[in-house]
């Protein structure tokens, strides 16, 4: 058995800033902005959480999929940016919903984490453990920015995407993920520091800090090779796929990749431009804006890729 995606949802903010909303705040511009990423503006919650836009997301993948809540067998959230550290923001999905039945657990896998919580549901539904599974991808990276530091605050925004994923003979026919560690300070977020009656611990950076540079670098080699790695996996050529939905962090490094793997822009779709850097949510939210917008018909094949901080990345080749 296969996992195949049969329902799709996603939940923008409703406050939306344009680069010239920040170029009233800081010293940056829409041009600045616009030219060096493609982005022009992003949503920012503000009576949004990162629990009521997973659950409005994942409310539209269920209708999509005709399936009640009750019929979950997992839910599995990819976030860096629960509203909690316990509960897990699956644990708010499922209550919020009512998806009694369900397990539930979060994947922390940055930029990839939808990727790497798809891999994983194929996994589980190829095992014949579970049939019926609901991915998130949900980011309120607002509350991660330092909003003084103009390189970092600009990209990122807030939102959630969904996909209702289920056993079938049709489906993902691959799934590659990576991870290089040693590399991982050039995009990091600090924690909290350790704190107890015995120890006083040296605060990290609260905040996102980003070697923009070398994460380019690392984006525009590792993600070509990981998306050919698994069109091997799938006996696929690049010429058959319909649509590239990449992670979406900056239109330069999307476009890298389309010249490296020799295929038209057009078959690489964004969503950045409206919603900046997602995080987790980028991928979902760009699919189900692709399936909502009728870009995408029964039996197109189509790759998934993300990748990000870790460093990590992820790609799957799949049939709709
Ligand atoms: N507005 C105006 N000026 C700015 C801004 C801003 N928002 N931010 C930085 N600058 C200035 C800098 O201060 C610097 O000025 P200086 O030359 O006087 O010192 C100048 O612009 C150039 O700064 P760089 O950091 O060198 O800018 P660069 O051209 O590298 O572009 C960017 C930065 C867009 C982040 C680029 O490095 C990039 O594309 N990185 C790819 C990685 C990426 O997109 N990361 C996003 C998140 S990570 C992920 O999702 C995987």
């Amino acid at each position: 058995m296969r996992a195949r995606i049969v329902g799709t949802g996603s939940s923008l903010p409703k406050l939306r800033v344009s680069n010239d909303d920040l170029g009233k705040i800081m010293d940056t511009s829409d041009e600045w902005i616009r030219s060096r990423t493609g982005i022009q503006a992003r949503h920012l919650a503000v009576e949004e959480t990162t629990t009521s836009m997973s659950v409005a997301a994942a409310r539209q993948a269920l209708v999509q999929a005709g399936m009640e809540p009750q019929e979950l067998d997992l839910i599995i959230a990819a976030t860096v940016s629960a509203d909690h550290i316990v509960p897990p923001l699956s644990c708010e999905v499922q209550r919020e919903l009512g998806a009694s039945r369900a397990a539930a657990f979060d994947l922390g896998a940055a930029c990839s984490g939808f990727l790497f919580a798809l891999n994983t549901a194929q996994v589980y539904i190829q095992s014949g453990m579970y049939q019926k599974i609901l991915i998130i991808g949900a980011e309120t990276l607002s509350k991660l920015m330092d909003w003084s530091d103009r390189s970092t605050c600009v990209l990122f925004g807030d939102g959630a995407g969904a996909a209702v994923v289920c056993a079938d003979e049709d489906g993902i026919y691959a799934g590659v993920q990576g991870s290089d560690g040693a590399k991982g300070m050039v995009l990091a977020c600090g924690g909290r520091p350790l704190e107890h009656p015995f120890v006083s611990g040296e605060p990290g950076h609260p905040y996102v800090q980003m070697d923009g540079q070398a994460v380019y670098k690392f984006a525009v080699r590792t993600v070509p090779a990981c998306i050919s790695q698994a069109l091997e996996q799938a006996g696929t050529a690049p010429e058959e796929i319909s649509l590239f939905l990449l992670h979406q962090a900056n239109q330069r490094i999307i476009e890298a990749v389309a010249k490296r793997l020799k295929q038209p822009i057009e078959k690489f779709p964004v969503c950045l431009a409206e919603c900046g850097n997602l995080s987790a949510a980028s991928v979902p939210v760009l699919l189900d804006y692709v399936n909502r917008g009728h870009k995408l018909s029964n039996g197109d094949k189509i790759v998934l890729a993300g990748f990000g901080a870790g460093l990590t990345w992820g790609a799957a080749v799949l049939s709709w």
